[in-house]
């Protein structure tokens, strides 16, 4: 049988990448032999496999064999300053001579905290973690020993990290055409869903009708502010301002989990809605290229923590708030406030005009959702308002956002593989306007295959 103008468009594509990146091959063999799959983070694999870094340096990565990629990944989102930024290094360098963790306080752990306090509304008094993993599992802990009761309600898909609470439906439910049912991965107790509660995004009456059931049994509604791994869904004002009214008229608590969206705005995407979460969490941009989260909010509830308080809850962390952290933390917030933040938007706006226009040029079927300095690429025109949405446009497009991952990459640009891109300051309008051009290149040579998945798409039903 002959091969297709689509198959052989796929097989080229891997074929150069396989070419141009031999290096980072034998890298991920020898790593195989003692990493499962040659990876220890799953979100960073993408088949057939990831390139390997030398260095990073402003808007540019480095891979092994010394190719140079325009970086919109920038560590899911955490490098917003780019790789490598002086001011952020230099700060760093000096207190490297002065050791890294010291087992006892540093005074940038309580600079960076009052930095982060002075510009979110809502964070009277905060606590730092290693992750952002961590620090919504204790915004959880949080809620449970303010409010004495164990019952979450989460969204259908959205992203909160590793612990075992929140990986209940880590990707939406696609069994059911109605509610969501709660549901557990492998790995994960299933007694966890006893006290999980599961709504889509962007449903007040779902939400309400869940606050109604167990009454005086929530201890808080989490969500991110925009379902960022569930596809860069922003929710509305009305939608986050209904559920600050509903947490009310049900006593229950709100945590807004902004550890990607609290980029988009000095005081957090909360700022945008002008919604004041209960407790907020924190993580990626706040650490300057190191580890970190961080969970904070309405003092009260915070002080539970506090340990000159009879019963205050235990939160430790050998590295917890290390020296290194905090300076990183501190610098690289300090060189991205309103002014930055403002910039990197507009960028970020005019980004995602140029990769809409490449979209109508070139008669793809596709859509790009402007989030400020971020923006999600989908090859469908269904409309996306909840994880659910997301995922049924991906199962019909999967494949050409693989071919054309990989092949923005044999171009030079690197952006997460399920269509996400977000910016860092270092970048510049030739950056941005390099990039669209490559963008429509890629759409051009991949038409055949485009084609396929939007026809695939326009015959799909659920
Ligand atoms: C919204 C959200 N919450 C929590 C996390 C977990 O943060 P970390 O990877 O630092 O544990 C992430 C990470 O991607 C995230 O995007």
């Amino acid at each position: 049988m002959s091969e297709t103008a689509a198959e052989k468009i796929k097989s080229d594509v891997l074929k150069r990448y396989e070419e141009r990146t031999k290096k980072s091959k034998a890298h991920n063999e020898t790593a195989k032999q003692f990493l499962p799959g040659g990876d220890t983070r799953s979100i960073g694999f993408y088949k057939p496999y990831p390139v390997f870094a030398e260095k990073g340096n402003g808007a540019y990565l480095y891979d092994s064999d010394g190719n140079e990629y325009l970086d919109f990944v920038n560590n899911m989102t955490s490098l917003v300053n780019g790789h490598a930024h002086p001011h952020v290094t230099e700060a760093l360098r000096k207190q490297l001579e002065k050791g890294t963790v010291h087992g006892i306080p540093v005074e940038p752990k309580y600079r960076l905290a009052e930095h982060l306090c002075n510009r979110i509304p809502s964070m009277e008094s905060l606590r730092f973690t290693n992750t952002g993993s961590e620090a919504t599992l204790f915004a959880m802990r949080a809620a449970r020993g303010f409010t004495g009761r164990d019952k979450f309600i989460k969204i259908d898909g959205g992203y909160h990290g590793n612990h075992d609470f929140v990986q209940v439906n880590l990707f939406p439910d696609m069994t059911t055409q109605g509610l969501p049912q709660p549901y557990v991965n492998k790995g994960i107790p299933a007694s966890v869903l006893k006290d999980m509660l599961v709504t889509p995004f962007d449903d007040l009456e779902t939400t309400e009708k869940l606050l109604k059931e167990n009454r005086g049994e929530v201890a808080a509604i989490i969500l991110e502010p925009i379902l960022g791994t569930g596809g860069g869904v922003p929710g509305s004002k009305e939608y986050l301002q209904g559920l600050r009214k509903l947490a009310d008229q049900y006593d229950t608590l709100l945590i807004f989990d902004e550890i990607i969206s609290f980029r988009l705005h000095e005081g957090g995407y909360q700022s945008i809605v002008d919604v004041k979460p209960d407790l907020t969490t924190l993580g990626k941009v706040i650490g300057g290229g190191f580890p970190i989260g961080a969970f904070g909010g309405r003092r009260d509830i915070m002080e539970i923590f506090n340990p000159m308080l009879p019963d205050s809850i235990t939160h430790s962390g050998t590295f917890t708030a290390n020296a290194m952290t905090m300076t990183a933390g501190l610098a690289n917030m300090e060189i991205f406030g309103e002014k930055e933040i403002d910039e990197l938007n507009k960028l970020g706006t005019a980004f995602s005009n140029g990769l809409r226009q490449a979209l109508t040029d070139t008669g793809t079927i596709g859509q790009v959702r402007e989030l400020g300095s971020m923006a999600m690429v989908q090859f469908t025109d269904r409309e996306m308002k909840t994880a659910r949405d997301v995922v049924l446009g991906f199962m019909n497009y999967g494949e050409l956002m693989t071919f054309f991952h990989l092949e923005m990459m044999n171009r030079g640009v690197y952006f997460l593989h399920r269509g996400m891109f977000n910016l860092c300051t270092p970048m510049t309008e030739t950056d941005i306007n390099k990039a669209v051009a490559l963008f429509k290149e890629t759409l051009e040579l991949l038409k055949p295959l485009a084609d396929e998945a939007g026809q695939r798409e326009a015959d799909f039903k659920f």
